[in-house]
């Protein structure tokens, strides 16, 4: 099996995130550090290490859904030692990574697995699947800048692609509007980037659905598995 195939499978990481521990030089097989890609890992004898650490094929693939609260990050461990979400899933036996990420403020779903083939085609741009939020936004946007949110905005150096934004609430006096946002892309910070954009800036921030895949009653800071109708239906994505 190809060595990014063997990681993925080992569910360390998704394949593309795989080649990356690669060519780090971090891949250790029978004591020799291999960082060509097209290695291919014979998995009845061959004995794989990542930073020294021995992996092997997972058995059992696991599925679970967490209501991510705020004040967590979704990476192992970052340099200032904040709580990381997989505090939160550390009775799973498996070693299992978030499909994509959440801001360390914003709460809701995360779906976590060792399966890094689903990661890697959930996270590629070309499958990436509706991701449905609530947002709590600094006062209370007008139609046309509604209008501009869903025909893509520009932030930074890029034109976002169009997205789906209804408010479902608004306190005139408090000046605030709870917005139901819709988004199929996936880079760093951008529904906050996209509400600012339109100068209503998120206040809070809560993802509630992935697709079809949402949290059902799961309280914050929990996590439940997937049914294997739920795993299907993510697998099945095109
Ligand atoms: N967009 C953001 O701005 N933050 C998230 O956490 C997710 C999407």
């Amino acid at each position: 099996m190809r060595i990014n195939k063997y990681i993925a499978s080992c569910g360390i990481a998704s394949r593309r995130k795989s080649e990356e521990i690669i060519l780090q030089g971090r891949v250790n097989v029978n004591g020799n550090t291999v960082q060509e890609l097209s290695f291919n890992i014979d998995e009845s004898k061959d004995v794989v290490e990542i930073d020294g650490e021995r992996i092997g094929l997972a058995g059992k693939q696991v599925y679970i859904v967490l209501n991510k609260p705020e004040g967590y990050i979704t990476t192992v461990k970052d340099q200032f030692d904040r709580p990381s979400v997989l505090d939160l899933v550390s009775d799973i036996e498996e070693r299992v990574y978030p499909i994509g990420r959440l801001d360390y403020e914003t709460s809701g779903l995360l779906i976590l697995t060792n399966d890094g083939d689903l990661t890697y085609k959930l996270t590629h741009p070309k499958h990436e699947v509706d991701k449905t939020y609530m947002a709590i936004v600094k006062g209370i946007p007008t139609s046309e800048e509604l209008s501009q949110f869903e025909e893509g905005l520009y932030i930074e150096d890029y034109k976002t692609a169009p997205a789906k934004i209804k408010i479902v609430k608004k306190d005139e006096e408090k000046k605030y509007s709870i917005c139901q946002i819709k988004i199929h892309e996936g880079r760093n910070r951008q529904v906050r980037k996209m509400c600012r954009a339109i100068n209503h800036p998120v206040l809070r921030l809560r993802r509630v659905a992935m697709g079809e895949i949402t949290l059902k009653d799961t309280e914050i800071g929990n996590y439940r598995h997937l049914s294997k109708e739920e795993v299907e239906y993510l697998k099945s994505i095109k």
